[in-house]
């Protein structure tokens, strides 16, 4: 019983096990069932309350990753769940549509579990959306595709080891889509949305079809962009969501696939970056319901470039390290004013690739080594993927969940260099 009119979930994190492939069944780690958890969804305005109830014999948290929200319910590092205890956020969304995510943020072990299946999408809801008449029936037009890849031990466990010079993290060769290996999808309208998250703790996609059609780019971490993109590649490192939209025609075959990328920097085979993966075989109806378009103009984005800037800052990340200091709970790195707008530069200082993600804003990309960004980053975004060497410089608006003691994070999304400490803290004051 809740509020009001209040959105009310329910949530039970708890080990079990899951049978992927021959053979025996994997030891996992779920919410409301062994392996992921279910798809959270709310409208824009709602008030929503959880249950978090924590299964597991260890401290673990829930993190709402894209979420804008009071930074006490946040689920980041400073809101652990007890083994066996229970917490109870809650907030009104307010944000655009997007396709946000749920996975555990607790202090050095964010990989660990994450891995072992915690994950799950949170979907927010409005008006702007619901006017567009895009492909929106969920799991029939709509379909939410959380990809991960594991690597399997000879007994059909996960397996966690870091190959070998790997500076990545964890890369497996087995790729899941909803929990599921070599998954298909029967297609039965014209056009389908495909949320995509890339909910992998290292591996970075580089999503395309087999017959190199081409696709619309409709929204990215925050939500819609301005208009639709056409593309046939589309990079999503670890952490970042991508809404897509793809035609189909009746009868076809066609293998969502990710392709080798040019990101790797310094890294080699044993980062993935060369790997061909099969990821989902979508198999047309004979004839394909079309009662839906994929509109010129998707949402007005306010544009941060012109806004005064109230502070500019700069982040370096480099082994494990931001701006050369380590994470660390009880040191806040910075505070900033609500309802200001501060500009972020970010540099990759490694031969690998980072990713930069904030915690509670979306962002804006002003510029990329000093060129206007592609496509694909003129969105809002609340993590972006930074290839060796590269300079990033991000605008954003910070909200009005004031509070100078509990912090919200910013770092990098793989998830071992997070757990490693390249991770820092501000307040919103
Ligand atoms: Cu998806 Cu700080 O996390
Ligand atoms: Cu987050
Ligand atoms: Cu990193």
């Amino acid at each position: 019983s809740g509020a009001a009119g209040a959105r009310v979930f329910t949530l039970g994190i708890r080990p079990g096990e899951t049978r992927f492939k021959d053979g025996p069944p994997t030891r996992t780690w779920g919410v409301n069932g062994t392996y992921l958890g279910p798809t959270i969804r709310a409208r824009r305005g709602e008030r929503v309350e959880l249950t978090v109830r924590n299964g597991l014999d260890q401290e673990t948290s829930l993190h709402w990753h894209g979420m804008h929200l009071p930074a006490a319910v946040d689920g980041g590092p400073h809101q652990p769940v007890p083994a066996g205890g229970v917490w109870r956020p809650r907030w009104t969304i307010d944000q655009p549509a997007a396709t946000l995510w749920y996975h555990p943020h607790v202090h050095g072990a964010t990989a660990d579990h994450t891995y072992r299946g915690v994950t799950g999408l949170f979907i927010v809801d409005d008006e702007n959306a619901d006017a567009l008449n895009l492909p929106s029936e969920y799991g029939v037009d709509d379909v939410p595709m959380i990809v991960q890849d594991r690597a399997f031990d000879g007994d059909n466990q996960f397996e966690q080891r870091v190959p070998l010079g790997g500076s990545l993290g964890v890369i497996g060769d087995e790729i899941l889509v909803n929990g599921t290996i070599g998954p298909y999808f029967d297609v039965t309208t014209r056009l389908v949305r495909l949320r995509l998250l890339n909910g992998s703790n290292a591996r970075l996609y580089n999503f395309g079809f087999s017959d190199d059609r081409s696709f619309s780019l409709i929204a990215t971490d925050g939500g819609l962009l301005a208009e639709p993109w056409e593309t046939t590649r589309l990079h999503l490192s670890p952490g970042e969501r991508a809404e897509v939209v793809v035609a189909f025609r009746p009868g076809e075959r066609v293998e969502l696939r990710s392709y080798p990328s040019d990101h790797g920097g310094s890294l080699g085979r044993l980062d993935g970056f060369d790997d061909r993966l099969d990821i989902c075989r979508f198999r047309a109806a004979g004839t394909l319901a079309d009662d839906t378009e994929l509109p010129a103009v998707l949402a007005a984005l306010p544009d941060l470039a012109g806004e005064a800037v109230a502070e500019e800052r700069s982040f370096v990340l480099a082994s494990d390290r931001i701006n050369g200091r380590p994470m660390a709970m009880d040191r806040i790195d910075f505070g900033v004013r609500g309802g200001t707008v501060e500009v972020w530069e970010v540099t990759n200082d490694n031969g690998y690739p980072h990713n930069f993600h904030v915690h509670d804003v979306r962002f804006q990309v002003l510029s990329v080594d000093d060129e206007p960004p592609g496509p694909h980053l003129r969105g809002r975004k609340d993590t972006v993927l930074l290839p060796p060497g590269r300079r990033y410089r991000l605008a954003m608006r910070f909200g009005d969940h004031t509070d100078p003691n509990v912090p919200y994070m910013y770092h990098c999304h793989l998830l071992r260099h997070e757990d490693e400490g390249m991770m820092g803290q501000f307040v919103v004051l």
